[in-house]
């Protein structure tokens, strides 16, 4: 299945970045072509380019436009100049930690080349040969995550999802939707039902769209629609994303994911997250040490219609919330289904996929 390609490398050394512009969509397919650190740090920031897999692959191209002029340079500047790069994307947000692991990933790898002699050319080469991998890899992990997420799914299943894991979250087929776009792929027949995701809408404005232009069956609704859906329409299985993931399984996700996690509880519905291992944090024990993001008020104060609210009104918009792991069925990775996640079977998960 062909999927939009979210977000690619141009040209060779100096190059750029092409992204498709995630805050126009679903009416307008436009591409941004990024050519330096700020300009990838402002799409972050603005949602231009989001989903946690996505914006790990533009880290590490964001690092890439942060070194690439430096090739004449000594290579101790050009590793310092990555640092540097890396720490002011990683400000750009704080709850997906893919961001800091693609950005970290490009900075290890030109430590290495300049520790083993290279030259600011050769450094800068490594960058690129490393934001390349870390797209590569991305692709191929969607598609792992895609073939064990399909087992999950029987012919005829019915999914609701939250937020958009899609494609266009990733470099690839997506997390959450991967099984779905696979499932369909071998021939089995998978309705979707999608939270629009208040207040920026992605599952209206991004999951609609990539799965329709798909041609996979897709039925929107209000997030507050999601109890009554549970309670009065057949749901199978709860697919969504992550942003990060403790060390004792409990999950950051899009704002209202945690809310969806009770209601399948309640009515005895499995609940699987779809994530790679770059989304697990070892680093963070828990649900309640991940950095939720605030976002800005305008966003819940403003519709598309214009102002919903009167002015100058206090806002909490938190952009994500936790989901504790008790409430999670399982946590498909690409080294397996983490089935009732805890701290001892996602450190094994963490130790097979070489991330501690
Ligand atoms: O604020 P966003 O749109 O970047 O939030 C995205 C999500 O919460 C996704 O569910 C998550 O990043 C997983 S994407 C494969």
């Amino acid at each position: 299945m062909a999927h939009v390609e979210t977000i690619r490398w141009e040209g060779a050394l100096p190059g750029k970045v092409r992204l498709i512009d995630q805050t126009l969509l679903p009416e307008r397919e436009t591409y941004l072509e990024i050519a330096d650190l700020e300009s990838m740090r402002d799409a972050i920031g603005r949602l231009a380019v989001r989903g946690a897999p996505a914006i790990g692959v533009a880290a590490a191209f964001g690092v890439v436009l942060g070194v690439q002029g430096l090739s004449a340079r000594p290579a101790a500047e050009v590793v310092a100049a990555a640092r540097a790069a890396a720490a002011r994307l990683e400000s750009s947000r704080p709850t997906a930690v893919n961001l800091a692991w693609g950005a970290r990933r490009i900075v290890a790898r030109v430590e290495r080349e300049a520790a083993g002699g290279g030259d600011g050319r050769a450094v800068v080469a490594a960058a690129l040969d490393e934001a390349r991998a870390t797209w590569t890899e991305d692709r191929v992990v969607c598609d792992r995550l895609g073939e064990i997420g399909a087992e999950l799914l029987h012919d005829g299943a019915v999914v609701l999802t939250h937020c958009n894991a899609g494609a266009l979250a990733t470099a690839g087929s997506g997390t959450a939707l991967s099984p779905i776009y696979r499932a369909v792929a071998d021939g089995k027949k998978v309705a979707v039902i999608a939270d629009e995701t208040r207040p920026l809408l992605q599952g209206a404005r991004l999951t609609a769209w990539e799965l329709s232009r798909a041609g996979i069956d897709v039925t929107l609704i209000t997030d507050s629609m999601a109890a009554s859906v549970f309670s009065r329409r057949k749901v199978d299985a709860v697919f969504v994303g992550a942003d990060r993931i403790a060390r004792n399984g409990d999950v950051a996700n899009k704002i209202g994911t945690y809310g969806v996690a009770i209601l399948a509880r309640e009515h005895g519905v499995p609940f699987y997250v779809v994530a790679p291992l770059s989304t697990f944090d070892p680093e963070t024990p828990d649900g309640a040490a991940i950095p939720i993001e605030e976002r800005a008020p305008g966003e819940v104060t403003h519709g598309a219609l214009g102002p919903t609210s009167p002015t100058g009104v206090r806002v909490h918009n938190p952009a994500f919330d936790v989901t504790p792991a008790r409430l999670v069925t399982g946590i498909v990775t690409e080294v397996g289904l983490i089935l009732a996640p805890d701290k001892d079977k996602v450190e094994d998960a963490l130790r097979r996929g070489g991330r501690i």
